[in-house]
């Protein structure tokens, strides 16, 4: 079990991104971080992986525990060996080097196996990536990235995976592929932790969810409670009472006019 505790994050010493906010994604689970731009998301994921130190941040108050034990604060090596992976925003591929090159960099942290053994058990989890595994990863499509930066991930042999808005600017088609692969490794017993915008894929998969505006949780509740949140769905899925959806135009305007805190 992953727990944060009140935890508060600030950037550059000054400005407060995450105001105390309190989570837990039980093992084996399935957990999402909803919530607007600007909402705290990615920073809540790289406090927990402490890559928040590349960017002169630090979790100033709260603390953060993985199986029982503090991780807040701890090397972000150290906290890959302790079984947390953190696929960031933005599928950040070796543009130049091959697939497998990508995958055996990502394995360099494992905490156990060798690389070969690893790398075979990623492709039997991912078999497009074996398909894959020569060519130049700066030339594969967006959700082929998406793939990869997963496989890289599980190159470490995680016990729970982050993932930051694994469906951002994804072709319908491919974020059903990117989602059946996740729900494939949940189904195998790993925990997830996932980052979205994408509302709708993101409740279809998780158990649980939560939701951020401005540095705080403001809503939570098991996936299908939310999915049936008169406000996430109006405000996030888009829907009205009728369940007809909205125009964009509307849901522009109603953006720019809800604040979950009022
Ligand atoms: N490196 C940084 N230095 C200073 N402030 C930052 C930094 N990164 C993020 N912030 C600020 O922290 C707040 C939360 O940003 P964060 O990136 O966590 O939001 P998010 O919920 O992931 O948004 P998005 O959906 O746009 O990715 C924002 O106000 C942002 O401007
Ligand atoms: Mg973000």
């Amino acid at each position: 079990m992953l727990e944060l505790n009140n935890v508060e994050v600030l950037y550059s010493d000054v400005i407060l991104a995450v105001k105390g906010i309190s989570a837990k994604v039980p093992d084996a689970s399935c957990v999402t971080l909803l919530g607007a731009n600007g909402a705290g998301k990615s920073t809540t994921l790289k406090a927990i992986s402490n890559l928040i130190k590349t960017e002169d941040g630090r979790v100033s108050a709260g603390r953060i525990d993985f199986g029982g034990q503090a991780i807040t604060g701890h090397e972000p090596s150290g906290i890959v060996r302790q079984g947390i992976v953190h696929v960031m925003e933005g599928r950040k591929v070796l543009r130049h080097m091959s697939v497998e090159q990508n995958l055996v960099v990502g394995g360099h942290m494992s905490r156990t196996g060798d690389a070969k053994q690893r790398l075979d058990e990623v492709y039997g989890r991912i078999s497009r990536l074996a398909a894959l595994r020569h060519r130049t990863a700066g030339y594969l499509s967006g959700g082929e990235q998406q793939l990869l930066v997963i496989g890289r991930a599980l190159m470490a042999r995680p016990k729970l995976v982050m993932i930051d808005e694994p469906s951002l600017g994804l072709a319908p088609l491919m974020v059903d592929e990117v989602y059946g692969l996740l729900a494939s490794l949940k189904a195998s017993g790993l925990t997830l932790l996932i980052v979205e915008q994408n509302t709708r894929v993101a409740l279809e998969l998780a158990d649980y969810g939560y939701v951020m505006e401005s540095g705080r949780v403001v809503l939570e509740g098991p996936a299908d409670d939310l999915k049936n949140n008169e406000d996430v769905r109006e405000f996030y899925l888009g829907l009205t009472l009728e369940g007809e959806r909205k125009s964009y135009r509307d849901m522009k305007h109603y953006r720019r006019r809800k604040r979950w805190l009022g």
